[in-house]
């Protein structure tokens, strides 16, 4: 199979790079010669990297980027039976660059696209042949992070599914299917790992600094929130956020916190502007958080229940399968468990009475439990076994 791959910019090189490393021969389109340039001269250096590194031949490093030709017109794409779009996030465009390409693909040719937050649907609406339309979404950087989120959109053709999904499953990734909604499973089930810490520091519960430390140390996983939107940079964080909410008819579940709007406002984008929460101009001390367990415990068991509510709902509404929910989470974000087998680990009574607490206490629709819980609550069955 011929993959094609259009924009060569961060996802699209990683994409073709990963494509070409499973023997594809790879088409890779831009409009902008540089890009195009950029992106042959990083797989070259990369190619050179893991040959110092013992992990792959210099015979297979040459062949991989010879695998790999960049052009400047869609018409090479003539011959791809796969061509997975990675462009600006934009609806026009991205609409226009498949128009453009029904006319010179086969019908067969199954289009994807590799968009974070615009709906399958509507990429697919309008052309000839929506049935071949899909969403393929990697995670950043591609070569690197296993999950891939395979999302057909209502007009998807099961053969398109099943080939898209044993493809990808090719190239060994972990693929799993997701429906086609705001934030697909990802960026819907972790909001609240970024917005409930907010919520606390706003609260004036913690400091960034103790919010961390609480989720890193009590919660096992790589980063704080904090730190971790600094390094996304709160511009694309906070869009991501706001998209998902405003796409969920406002749901307040999904609610973005206004502190985020006015850092994002102000410039302080993280790590790219040199101040986010945290401050990383030279000689900058980091502050010390107040490592006291009680307050950590609490803290951590606040979020955990948040993140795992929006697991749980993400299987009531069949988003995805409560097995898919748990590898998204633990191959696309590096959560150090998946949430419904840490919920089932917690006990899903404790979840939903944190929950409810919660609920009780602000009055805010917010903290509203999944019936998810409340059914295997009731039933006394665990979250990643189903009802
Ligand atoms: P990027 O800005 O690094 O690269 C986009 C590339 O597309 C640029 O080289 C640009 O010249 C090219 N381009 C723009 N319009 C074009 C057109 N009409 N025809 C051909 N090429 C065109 O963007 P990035 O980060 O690689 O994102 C691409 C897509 O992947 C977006 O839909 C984004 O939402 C999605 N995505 C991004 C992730 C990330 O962490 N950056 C993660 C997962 C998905």
């Amino acid at each position: 199979m011929n993959i094609g791959v259009i924009g060569a910019g961060a996802m699209g090189s990683g994409i073709a790079q990963v494509a070409s490393q499973s023997g594809h021969n790879v088409v890779l389109y831009d409009t902008n010669i540089e890009a195009l340039q950029k992106s042959d001269a990083a797989l070259k250096k990369i190619m050179n990297r893991l040959v110092e590194k013992d992990r792959v031949t210099a015979q297979e490093a040459e062949a991989i980027v010879s695998r790999v030709t960049y052009v400047d017109a869609l018409t090479s794409f003539s011959d791809c039976q796969m061509i997975i779009e990675a462009i600006v996030e934009n609806l026009d465009v991205k609409k226009k660059v498949f128009t453009e390409l029904e006319a010179i693909a086969s019908k067969e040719t199954i289009l994807a696209s590799n968009t974070s937050s615009l709906s399958i649907a509507s990429l697919a609406a309008g052309l000839t042949h929506p049935e071949r339309v899909i969403g393929i979404h990697f995670f950043n950087p591609a070569p690197l992070m296993p999950l891939v989120e395979i999302i057909p959109a209502i007009s998807t053709d099961a053969a398109v599914i099943d080939t898209a999904r044993k493809t990808v499953d090719s190239w060994k990734k972990v693929t799993v299917l997701a429906k086609d909604t705001p934030g697909f499973i990802v960026n819907r089930v972790a909001r609240p790992f970024y917005a409930e810490a907010v919520k606390m520091f706003d609260e004036g519960m913690a400091t960034p600094a103790t919010i961390d430390w609480a989720m890193k140390s009590l919660g096992g996983f790589r980063m704080g929130p904090f730190e971790l939107m600094d390094l996304i940079g709160h511009d694309v964080n906070y869009v991501v956020s706001e998209t998902v909410w405003t796409q969920m008819y406002y749901d307040p579940r999904y609610r973005p916190s206004l502190t985020q709007k006015r850092m994002m406002e102000a410039g302080l984008l993280g790590r790219k502007s040199g101040k986010g929460f945290y401050d990383y101009s030279e000689g900058a001390e980091k502050p010390e958080p107040i490592t006291d367990e009680r307050m950590g415990m609490a803290i951590r068991d606040r979020i955990l229940a948040m993140l795992i509510n929006e697991a749980a709902d993400a299987v009531f509404l069949n988003i995805a399968s409560p097995k898919d929910v748990d590898l998204a989470m633990t191959k696309g974000v590096n959560y150090p468990k998946g949430l419904l087998a840490w919920g089932d680990e917690l006990g899903v009574h404790n979840v939903l009475e944190k929950l409810d607490d919660l609920h009780a206490r602000f009055g805010d629709d917010r903290y509203r439990a999944s019936a998810y819980l409340r059914d295997c609550d009731a039933a006394g069955t665990s979250l990643l076994g189903g009802i």
